[in-house]
């Protein structure tokens, strides 16, 4: 099957009419006022024991018939290096408070089986385990992010674990390390403590989890030379409280701790739910009215993430701690037939929309957002890749992952709107139909544009100033909204070449087909 990312050479994008498409975006971009640098962690991922996730999405052992390196399945591994992934979150999720990391050590036949309580109630038989993490993450050129069990799990086996992992020396978890074959100790950065502890991670109220947040954050020792950046998970969609009490621990109004000596970032989880957490609808039959609600709840993100970063900066102004979006993206009713309890979903041109408008709010966020990670990298949620044995399947979203990558800690431009632009009204919100973001890196300008309008094409005009540049070449993302790839039509939404991108005295023209995710490179000269 063919699974190349990129453009075949002679297929491009159908240029809309330029005489026709009305402008609904005209915006200024200063290229030599740099913002932040856009912190290439915001293009993370999350790997958990759920579904099809870690066992037949990465790990197939080491007797498959699949392609494989030590049991973690190459094809998999190769498409995920083509995004550059910068982390990968795991054991969980809700997983996480449940994970003993000792079951996942040693041979992996004397491992014991428990159950995934959470998800599906099914057998987990521990074969991915810690060494088999580290070695994705290094087959990967991923860092990893372990997220450590605070719901169920003690302080000490938290403890432990970071030694296990990070101490070089003699100590009694660096021996038992070597026992398992691994003599160096790892390089571990992003520690998680806990996960969702207002849901599955214990229920717990938020004075609660500050307690523990401060207690287990002590606990997690820096070991020679490794210095762990700490994310005390944080806030279910806009529960600004919840930042807040955990924002007091670490700000110097309160005295001791200074900022950031205590933990180095705070988390919050936001999904784009379209209907109910009971109804939530499907992945590929939706009415244009539904698409416009689950666009309504994408954009959303933006007021959700600027209020925790309010929150933060009046704790904390000179931003020394990290907000995390640790997960995020779509979730639909899982696809009929599959176990409930294994979030298995199609993905189409309509995911790959919300994840162009997440990444142009994560830019413009980019001083205080240092990490987000999509849910879930492998056949679960909003998917990069979907296997059904041999056979892997790019999903749009991964498209859009390969086609901004350009942004990881490129320097963040603003574009700035002028003018009136084209709005909507979707029931009682009135969003823009056009996303856009910007940034340079090594002598490159990179503009990403989202057109959320599925009837008409439009035009986007974009004045470039302080810096002069060559000829734009764009790429495109486009089709019915529905459209989405399978093993039998692995490249139904691919990207093409986009024609009609041109710069007319300094101008930068895109002419954008309707429901459209483009990028347009252009260097400056
Ligand atoms: O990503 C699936 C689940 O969603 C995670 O386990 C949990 O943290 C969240 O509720």
């Amino acid at each position: 099957m063919t699974t190349t990312a990129t453009a075949p050479a002679d297929r491009t994008a159908t240029p809309a009419d330029p005489g026709a498409a009305p402008v609904a975006l005209r915006a200024v971009v200063d290229l030599d006022v740099a913002g932040p640098t856009i912190s290439r962690h915001v293009y993370g991922h999350f790997a958990e024991h759920l579904g099809r996730c870690i066992y037949g999405g990465f790990w197939v052992g080491e007797d498959a018939d699949v392609p494989h390196e030590g049991g973690i399945r190459t094809d998999v591994v190769e498409a995920l290096r083509a995004l550059d992934i910068p982390n990968l979150r795991w054991p969980g999720g809700c997983f996480a408070d449940e994970y003993h990391w000792e079951d996942g050590i040693g041979p992996r036949e004397e491992r014991p089986r428990v159950v995934n309580t959470h998800w599906g109630d099914v057998v987990e038989n521990n074969h991915f385990g810690t060494h088999e993490f580290m070695a994705l993450c290094e087959l990967l050129g991923a860092e990893p992010y372990v997220s450590s069990n605070v719901g169920s799990g003690s302080v000490q086996e938290m403890s432990e674990w970071v030694e296990y992992l990070t101490r070089g020396d003699d100590s009694p978890m660096a021996r038992r390390r070597r026992e398992h074959g691994r003599d160096e100790p790892w390089r571990v950065k992003f520690w998680g403590i806990g996960n969702e502890p207002w849901g599955c991670g214990g229920n717990l109220l938020a004075p609660q989890f500050a307690s523990l947040a401060r207690q287990f954050s002590t606990y997690a020792r820096n070991h020679g030379g490794n210095e762990l950046y700490r994310i005390v998970a944080g806030a279910r969609d806009d529960d600004f409280d919840w930042t807040e009490t955990l924002m007091k621990q670490v700000s110097t109004k309160l005295g001791d701790p200074a900022p950031s000596d205590l933990f180095q970032a705070v988390s919050f989880h936001y999904y784009t739910v379209t209907g109910t957490w009971s109804e939530k609808g499907s992945a590929t039959d939706f009415t244009t009215d539904e698409y416009w609600t689950t666009m309504r709840q994408a954009l959303k993100v933006r007021e959700v993430l600027a209020g925790h970063a309010a929150v933060m900066d009046a704790w904390d102004p000179t931003k020394k701690v990290g907000l995390v979006l640790d997960e995020w993206g779509t979730w639909w009713d899982v696809e009929p037939g599959t176990n409930p309890g294994f979030l298995f979903q199609q993905n189409t041109l309509r995911d790959a929309l919300v994840a162009g408008v997440h990444f142009d709010v994560f830019h413009e966020f980019a001083d205080r957002l240092r990490m987000a990670n999509i849910a879930q990298t492998v056949n679960v949620l909003q998917a990069m890749l979907l296997t059904d044995g041999e056979h892997l399947v790019r999903t749009p979203t991964y498209h859009v992952f390969e086609m901004n990558k350009g942004h990881q800690d490129a320097t963040a431009l603003d574009v700035r709107a002028v003018g009136e632009r084209s709005r909507r009204d979707v029931g009682g919100t009135t969003i823009e139909t056009v996303s856009a973001s910007a940034s340079v890196k090594d002598g490159r300008v990179l503009v990403s544009l989202t057109h959320l309008d599925p009837s008409a094409p439009t035009r986007v005009e974009i004045a470039l100033r302080g810096a002069a540049v060559g000829t734009p070449t764009g790429r495109v993302l486009t089709g019915d909204l529905a459209a989405h790839n399978t093993a039998e039509a692995p490249d139904a939404v691919a990207p093409v070449a986009l024609e009609g991108v041109s710069v007319v005295d300094g101008v930068l023209v895109v002419e954008l087909p309707p429901a459209s995710f483009a990028t347009v490179e252009l260097p400056l000269v």
